[in-house]
């Protein structure tokens, strides 16, 4: 676990004027921004995005090819935008950097890559200083620029959300990976004790995603799936619940069923093909609500090519999907529930600020969300909802809102890059 300060986030960022940018990276896509801060509570006047994805083969090179595409994607962004204009003001331009890896934190702008996940494997950068490899392939692409904070998406979500709504107490990504953050009274976290801070709160970056217990409805194709992965033995909850897998968990069980009957006729080759069903299609086959199940039918023939694809072969495939998802959604509901149950939300009276399950003054809760598998996949984010209910109970689900936070990960970086920046820091006591 790491942990950030972010306790004066609001007060510092309210202040601030400027340009920031933000890159976002961890996942299939990355992201840069523009954000403009009007400072006294204007808050953002402005933001750009542009999304870029991640060629393949820069997932498994060199650390050097990777940083130098990002970098030269980034000043051609930074070039667009300000237009062949100098920057408005003196200092250099700033970027909070969200890099959604397991980051072993140094300080607000610098923390060393422990190891990959998400189907990155790039050897050379496991142990090495994040900020001053972007730094130095900055340097090599000629773009003025430093990197103000580095900050793992899921606290980035919790910035945004926090800068938006004051009741934001955790935030929660699902989305090509899945990892949550929280607040978390300072002088309950053993790791401060002994750092003279006692006060205020930290956002406390979990990884759940690597979280693993027994108790998990571990099947055989998640054991398989484990093993033939870049990292198996790692990220267990995360291999049960996010986008990059769960289309290849369909995948296995439609394969083996194939092997075993003749239900779905001759086995595709295709069947064979690791993540070859990506996400967005086992949304759209589950959430197919025609009545021949046209979509499902489709994507049967066209991206998996199997030939037998009756009626009845096509519901079951939408059971598996249901099947699939169900669980995901059920066990990330499970993790929110875990989170509210440590600082006290979940009604059960416990830690700081708990109260009773029937108490109508239990607190309005906010959990910021990010990520495509909830936000994009209606099915997945109904089962979340309904597993939670079920987890709290109506009378304290009905005080937990869940925020969709969009583009929490990177604004939040840049939020963040506002309040640390070298003109912010001074006036820090
Ligand atoms: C993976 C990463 C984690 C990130 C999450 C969501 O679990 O290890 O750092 O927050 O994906 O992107």
């Amino acid at each position: 676990m790491d942990i950030h300060l972010i306790s004066h986030l609001v007060v510092f960022v309210m202040s601030e004027i400027g340009t920031y940018y933000a890159l976002d990276f961890g996942g299939t896509n990355f992201r840069v921004l523009r954000v403009q801060l009007g400072g006294r509570r204007s808050l953002i006047l402005s933001q750009d995005v542009e999304q870029r994805p991640i060629p393949q083969h820069l997932m498994t090179s060199t650390s050097e090819d990777l940083f130098d595409f990002i970098a030269s994607s980034l000043k051609q962004f930074v070039e667009k935008e300000e237009n062949g204009s100098e920057p408005s003001s003196v200092r250099a331009r700033e970027l909070g950097l969200t890099f959604s890896f397991p980051v072993r934190q140094l300080s607000i702008h610098s923390g060393i890559l422990i190891k990959w996940t998400k189907g990155f494997a790039i050897e050379d950068m496991v142990g090495k200083e994040v900020v001053g490899l972007l730094e130095a392939a900055l340097v090599r692409s000629g773009l003025d620029m430093r990197a103000a904070v580095l900050v793992n998406d899921a606290v980035g979500t919790l910035a945004l959300g926090h800068y938006d709504d004051a009741d934001t107490v955790a935030a929660v990504i699902i989305g090509t990976g899945t990892n949550a953050c929280y607040l978390e009274r300072a002088d309950a976290i053993i790791k401060c004790q002994g750092h003279l801070i006692t006060s205020g709160c930290m956002a406390v970056n979990m990884e759940w995603g690597n979280f693993w217990s027994s108790h998990l409805p571990r099947t055989s194709y998640d054991i398989d799936l484990d093993l033939e992965s870049p990292n198996p033995n790692d990220q267990g909850f995360e291999k049960m619940i996010s986008g990059i897998y769960l289309g290849d968990i369909v995948r296995r069980v439609i394969l083996r069923m194939s092997q075993e009957s003749d239900i779905f006729g001759p086995v595709s080759s295709r069947l064979s093909i690791p993540f070859i069903l990506q996400a967005p299609l086992l949304a759209a086959m589950h959430e197919d609500d025609s009545p021949e199940l046209k979509e499902v039918d489709k994507i049967l023939k066209e991206t998996l090519e199997i030939s037998e694809v009756s009626l009845k072969v096509r519901k079951l495939v939408v059971r598996i999907c249901d099947v699939v998802t169900r669980r995901a959604a059920r066990l990330a509901a499970a993790g929110i529930a875990g989170i509210l149950k440590k600082i006290g939300r979940d009604g059960s009276g416990g830690v700081a600020g708990g109260r009773g399950r029937s108490d109508p003054e239990m607190r309005r809760t906010v959990v910021a969300i990010e990520g495509g598998l909830y936000t994009r996949y209606m099915m997945f984010r109904e089962y979340l909802h309904e597993a939670l209910n079920e987890i709290l109970g109506e009378d304290v689900a009905q005080h937990v809102i869940l925020k969709v936070t969009e583009d929490g990960s990177g604004i939040g970086g840049a939020l963040l890059a506002a309040a640390n920046s070298s003109s912010s820091v001074d006036n820090v006591q």
